[in-house]
C-alpha cells in the first residue's frame, strides 16, 4: 500500500475531488498533474487539500520541464528493494490503515476507503478460518488480531522490522501467534487449514502469479482453505507512482528515499481464473466498489 508519492502526468483520470472524468490537452495542463478537473482548480482558493494538491502539481510540472527526460533505472534486484523498503517503513506502515484520507487521495474517498475496509473486515471475519493458520508477508500484523482468535496462527515476513510491530500488536490484544522471519516463496514445511496473504499477491509479478498459487496450495490440507486481500486493478489510478508496464511502483518514505517495487494491480477474473489453474476446487473473487478485492479458495 502505498503513502504520498510524487505526482505524475495523466493524461485522462477521475478528478480526485468530485469523480468527474476529465482528458487534458497537453502535459502542460496543470489538471493532468494534480488529477483535478478543471472546476476543483477553480475552487483551489478556498479549499486546503485543493491547494496542498495544486502546490504538488506545479513542483511536478516545473521539475518535469526542468530536468532532461531519462529512462527510469531498474534496481538490478527488486526483492531486495522491496525488503529494504518494507523494513524502512514499518514504522510508518500503518498510517495507511489509520491516515485513510491520504492513502485514498483526500477526504472523499477518505470516508469511502473507510466503509471498503470495513467492508473486507467483516468479509476476512465471517470466512470459516479454523485449525492451524499461516499468514504469509504479515507485515506489522494489521490483520493478524482477527485470525489470531480463529486458530493456532503462524505470522511470517521477509523482514523482521514489520514482524516486531506485530509483535506488539498481539500482545496488546492478549493474543499469540508463531512469528518468523520467512519468505513467501520458501517451499511449505507443512500442510495447514488456511493459508492467509494480506496486500501481498500485488507484489507477486505476473509471470509468477501461478507459481505462487500453485506454492499457496501446497501450504493446504485437503479442503483447506486460501483467503487473501489485495488493492484492485483501478486502484493504480491513485498510485502515482504506478509503471503498469514493468508492474513497478515507486514509492517514497517520509523521510524521502524512493524505493521501487513490484505492484501489480490485478483484477478479479485474472485472479478467479489463475486459482482455478493452480488447481483450487472454488474460488471466488470479489471486489469493494472502489479500492480492494477479497479473495477466497478450496483446495
Ligand atoms: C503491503 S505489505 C502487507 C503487510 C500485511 N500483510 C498487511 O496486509 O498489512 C507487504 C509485506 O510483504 C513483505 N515481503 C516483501 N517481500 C517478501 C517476501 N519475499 N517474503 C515474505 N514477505 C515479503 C514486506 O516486508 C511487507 O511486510
Amino acid at each position: 500500500m502505498r503513502v504520498a508519492p510524487p505526482l505524475p502526468f495523466r493524461e485522462t483520470f477521475d478528478c480526485l475531488w468530485c469523480g468527474r472524468a476529465h482528458r487534458t490537452r497537453s502535459d502542460a495542463d496543470l489538471e493532468g498533474w494534480a488529477a483535478l478537473c478543471p472546476d476543483c482548480v477553480g475552487r483551489a482558493g478556498d479549499n486546503g487539500f485543493l491547494r496542498y494538491r495544486l502546490r504538488q502539481a506545479l513542483e511536478e510540472r516545473s521539475r518535469a520541464t526542468d530536468a532532461p527526460s531519462q529512462p527510469t533505472e531498474q534496481p538490478v534486484d527488486l526483492d531486495a528493494d522491496m525488503k529494504a523498503y518494507y523494513a524502512a517503513r514499518a514504522p510508518e506502515y500503518d498510517e495507511v490503515y489509520l491516515r485513510r484520507e491520504e492513502a485514498s487521495g483526500g477526504p472523499v474517498l477518505g470516508l469511502w476507503f473507510e466503509r471498503e475496509l470495513d467492508e473486507m473486515t467483516q468479509w476476512l471475519d465471517a470466512l470459516p478460518l479454523r485449525g492451524e493458520i499461516v499468514e504469509l508477508a504479515a507485515g506489522t500484523g494489521w490483520w493478524s488480531p482477527l485470525l489470531a482468535q480463529k486458530g493456532e496462527l503462524s505470522i511470517y515476513d521477509i523482514a523482521s522490522e514489520p514482524l516486531d510491530i506485530a509483535r506488539r500488536r498481539l500482545v496488546a490484544h492478549g493474543l499469540r501467534a508463531h512469528i518468523h522471519v520467512r519468505d513467501a516463496w520458501q517451499e511449505p514445511d507443512r500442510q495447514v487449514d488456511a493459508l492467509f496473504c494480506g496486500f501481498w499477491l500485488s507484489h507477486v509479478a505476473r509471470e509468477r502469479l501461478d507459481d505462487f498459487l500453485r506454492l499457496a496450495g501446497r501450504w493446504l490440507k485437503p479442503e483447506g482453505r486460501f483467503a487473501f486481500l489485495d488493492e484492485r486493478a483501478g486502484t493504480e489510478a491513485v498510485d502515482p507512482g504506478a509503471d503498469a508496464g514493468s508492474g513497478t511502483s515507486v514509492r517514497r518514505l517520509a523521510d524521502g528515499r524512493e524505493f521501487r517495487i513490484r505492484k501489480v494491480y490485478y483484477g478479479p477474473d485474472e485472479l478467479r481464473l489463475a486459482l482455478l489453474r493452480a488447481g483450487f476446487a472454488r474460488a471466488e473473487v470479489r471486489t469493494t466498489e472502489r479500492f480492494f478485492l477479497m479473495g477466497s479458495a478450496e483446495r
